[in-house]
């Protein structure tokens, strides 16, 4: 895709203006970005009126924040590879490898999460994100993954159907699917 398509704009207010001048790329979490991830995490706390305690965290210590988040943390009872989508300085999302199934991420919640900040939603992002993140699967040496969404989530499940999506039921109020990576391989490379 040719730079000039991902010089994407938002506002935040009036004067706060963002263009990306780079494609946006998944990376190891990093401090560069920490400005930009303040402002993520303090958009979606307003937007969802959740709790600012991770905020608080990470503007008192950011670096710790990114050193958790690095390697491959034992989280959700699984290896766990967090990668961050970011263009230059501007942190836009979050995508999270879960290595394998226990059997309650083998019921609902699955290999993969994801998440774009609100500023940055509605222009495609997601959906490239999580094509790169496939490729990042892959590489882990996963066939095929699993990922749940809220059954009411539209365009989270708009997101995995544009990536080969394959529909398996419903548990726990979030629709599951499939993705494979031998197939994922021929359709996006
Ligand atoms: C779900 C989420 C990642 C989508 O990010 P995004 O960058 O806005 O997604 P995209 O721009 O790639 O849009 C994907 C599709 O959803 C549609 N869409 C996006 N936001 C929408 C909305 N609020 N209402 C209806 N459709 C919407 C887009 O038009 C697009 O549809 P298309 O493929 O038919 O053109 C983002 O909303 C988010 O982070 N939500 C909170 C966390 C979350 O729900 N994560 C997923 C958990 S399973």
């Amino acid at each position: 895709m040719a730079i000039n398509e991902l010089c994407l704009t938002w506002a935040a207010t009036d004067d706060d203006l963002v263009q990306l001048t780079e494609p946006p790329r998944l990376q190891p979490p990093t401090t560069a970005v920490r400005a930009s991830w303040l402002a993520a995490e303090r958009a979606d706390c307003e937007e969802q009126g959740s709790s600012t305690e991770l905020l608080e965290r990470a503007e008192a210590d950011f670096g710790a924040l990114v050193a958790v988040r690095q390697g491959t943390p034992f989280w959700w009872g699984v290896p766990t590879t967090i990668l961050w989508y970011v263009s230059g300085e501007h942190y836009l999302g979050e995508l999270v490898i879960r290595h394998d199934l226990t059997p309650e991420l083998a019921r609902s919640g699955g290999h993969i999460g994801y998440s774009i900040a609100p500023q940055w939603r509605r222009q495609g992002h997601a959906t490239r994100m999580l094509a790169a993140g496939l490729a990042e699967c892959r590489r882990i040496g996963l066939r095929r993954v699993l990922l749940t969404c809220r059954f009411d989530n539209e365009p989270s499940r708009r997101v995995i159907l544009a990536n080969g999506g394959v529909p398996d039921g419903r548990a726990d109020g979030k629709d599951r699917f499939w993705i494979s990576l031998d197939e994922h391989r021929s359709l996006r490379e």
